[in-house]
C-alpha cells in the first residue's frame, strides 16, 4: 500500500493527530490538505503532549517529510511560531518540512474580519477566530495572495491592494475597527516570508516524484467530513473541503488513487461552535463525557458539546468520503459509564431514517437509541472484553466498513491495530 488518508469522520477532535502521528512511523511523506491553524491535533508521547496546529502530525519523526499542501490556508506568523516550538521537541528542517508556494496567505485582514463577523455579525456561526473564511473567500474569489507573494514587495503590493478597498469599507462604515495600512501589512508579510523561505517549494512535484519512486504517502485531515463546506452542516461547517476530495484538490495524488481511507470516529460525538447535533446530551451524562473526555477545543479552550455516537451521520461520512475503516477513539471515556447507547436511525416525518443524506433536517430528526450493557474495560492488558468486543462489533456491522483501530487513551502504546495498515 502506498497511499492513505486520515479523515475526521464526524464534527472534528476525532483524534486524528494521534493515529496520524503512529502511521507516520512508517510513512514517507505525510500531506496537510487543507484548512489552517483552526485545527488543534494533540500527541502524547511518553506522557509529554504536543499540540500541532498547521505542521503535520508527522512531523514527529524526522525520517518523514511533513508538506503543507497548496490547499491549506497559512498564517506565517502562527507557522513561524509552531515550527518554533516544535523545534524544541525534535527534528525540523527545510529538509524535512516543506510548504506549498501556491498555499493561501492569511493576512491581518483576515482575523479582523473573522472577529468582526462574531462579534457583530447577525449569524453566529462559532468559528475559531483564526481568518480562515475570510481567507478561503479571498482565494475563491482570485485575489487572495500566494506563499511565494510573500517574497517580493511590490507583488504583495499588488496583490493586498486587491482586496484592500472593500475591507477598509467594511472596517470603517459597517464594524467600524482598526485596521493596518496597506505599506505595514506588506512590511509585516515580507519579513515574515524572509524567515520562513527555506521550507517553501513546490509540493505537488514532491509529492509527485515521491509517489513515482515508491514512497509511501499519508494525507492528514483537518477538522471532519460533517465540517466540509460542501459535504458539511452548511452554514455551520468551516471554509474548506475536510472531506477525501479535498485531497485532490488540495495537494494532488499525480498518478494514484487513495488505497486506504480511515475514518476517525469518537466513540461519541463532540461538536464545538453552533450547529445541528441530533444525539447531544444535555443531562448530567453529557457533563461527565465532557469532563471525563476533557472534551474542550485544542485551538480554542472552548468547551464540546458531547452526545452518543451517531451511526446514521457516520454512514453518510462513510459515503461521501470513500471511508474503507473506522479508526473509533477514546473508548475508555465511556467505560464505567451509567449507561451506553448508540443512535441507529432517526424518526422523521413518521419514518425511519437510518443515513442522514444532506436532505434530512438535523435539527428535527429524533435520535432512535439502541441500549448496550456498559463496559467496564479497564484496558491494563490492553485488550478488549467480552462487552467493549459487543459494542464495536456491532457498530462494525452497522457501518459496514471494518474498524480497523481503537484507541483507549491519547499515547501510541493506547493504541490498537486490528488490522496492518501500510
Ligand atoms: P472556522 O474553521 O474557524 O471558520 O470555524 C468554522 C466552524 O468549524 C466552527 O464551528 C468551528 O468550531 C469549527 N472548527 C474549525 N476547526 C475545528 C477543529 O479543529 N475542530 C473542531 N471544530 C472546528
Amino acid at each position: 500500500m502506498q497511499t492513505m488518508a486520515i479523515i475526521g469522520a464526524q464534527w472534528g477532535d476525532e483524534g486524528k493527530g494521534k493515529i496520524t502521528d503512529l502511521l507516520a512511523e512508517k510513512s514517507d511523506l505525510v500531506v496537510r490538505y487543507q484548512g489552517g491553524h483552526n485545527a488543534g491535533h494533540t500527541i502524547w508521547v511518553n506522557g509529554v503532549k504536543t499540540v500541532l496546529h498547521v505542521i503535520p502530525s508527522g512531523v514527529l519523526h524526522p525520517h518523514c517529510t511533513s508538506v503543507i499542501g497548496h490547499g491549506v490556508v497559512l498564517e506565517p506568523e502562527n507557522f513561524l511560531f509552531e515550527l518554533n516550538r516544535i523545534q524544541k521537541a525534535t527534528k525540523v528542517t527545510p529538509d524535512n518540512l516543506k510548504v506549498s508556494e501556491t498555499a493561501t496567505v492569511i493576512t491581518h485582514y483576515h482575523k479582523i474580519l473573522d472577529a468582526a463577523r462574531e462579534a457583530q455579525g447577525n449569524e453566529k456561526i462559532g468559528t475559531t477566530g483564526k481568518g480562515i473564511g475570510p481567507a478561503y473567500e479571498d482565494k475563491i474569489a482570485r485575489r487572495a495572495v500566494k506563499v511565494k507573494d510573500l517574497f517580493d514587495k511590490d507583488t504583495l503590493v499588488q496583490r493586498l491592494g486587491i482586496g484592500y478597498a472593500e475591507k477598509a469599507i467594511l472596517f470603517k462604515n459597517l464594524y467600524n475597527i482598526e485596521f493596518p495600512a496597506v505599506e505595514q501589512e506588506v512590511e509585516r508579510l515580507y519579513a515574515l516570508g524572509q524567515s520562513m523561505k527555506d521550507y517553501v517549494c513546490d509540493t505537488f512535484s514532491l509529492i509527485d516524484t515521491s509517489l513515482a519512486k515508491g514512497k509511501r504517502v499519508l494525507y492528514e485531515g483537518a477538522q471532519g467530513i460533517l465540517l466540509d463546506v460542501d459535504y458539511g452542516t452548511y452554514p455551520y461547517v468551516t471554509s474548506s473541503s475536510t472531506s477525501a476530495s479535498g485531497i485532490f484538490t488540495g495537494a494532488g495524488i499525480p498518478n494514484h488513487k487513495l488505497e486506504e481511507v480511515i475514518g476517525v470516529a469518537k466513540a461519541y460525538t463532540t461538536r464545538v461552535g453552533e450547529g445541528p447535533f441530533p444525539t447531544e446530551l444535555f443531562d448530567e451524562l453529557g457533563s461527565t463525557i465532557q469532563i471525563k473526555g476533557n472534551e474542550v477545543g485544542a485551538t480554542t479552550g472552548r468547551k464540546r458539546r458531547c452526545g452518543w455516537l451517531d451511526i446514521p451521520l457516520l454512514r453518510y461520512a462513510i459515503k461521501s468520503s470513500q471511508l474503507t475503516s473506522i479508526a473509533l477513539t477514546k473508548l475508555d471515556i465511556l467505560s464505567n459509564l451509567s449507561e451506553l447507547k448508540v443512535c441507529y436511525a432517526y424518526e422523521l416525518n413518521g419514518k425511519t431514517v437510518d443515513c442522514a443524506y444532506p436532505g434530512i433536517n438535523l435539527y428535527k430528526a429524533k435520535p432512535l437509541f439502541k441500549e448496550f450493557k456498559p463496559f467496564k474495560d479497564d484496558f491494563s492488558d490492553g485488550k478488549a472484553s467480552a462487552d467493549l468486543e459487543r459494542y464495536m462489533s456491532y457498530i462494525q456491522e452497522a457501518l459496514g466498513i471494518p474498524v480497523s483501530i481503537y484507541a483507549y487513551g491519547p499515547d501510541r502504546n493506547q493504541i490498537v491495530f486490528k488490522k496492518n495498515l501500510f
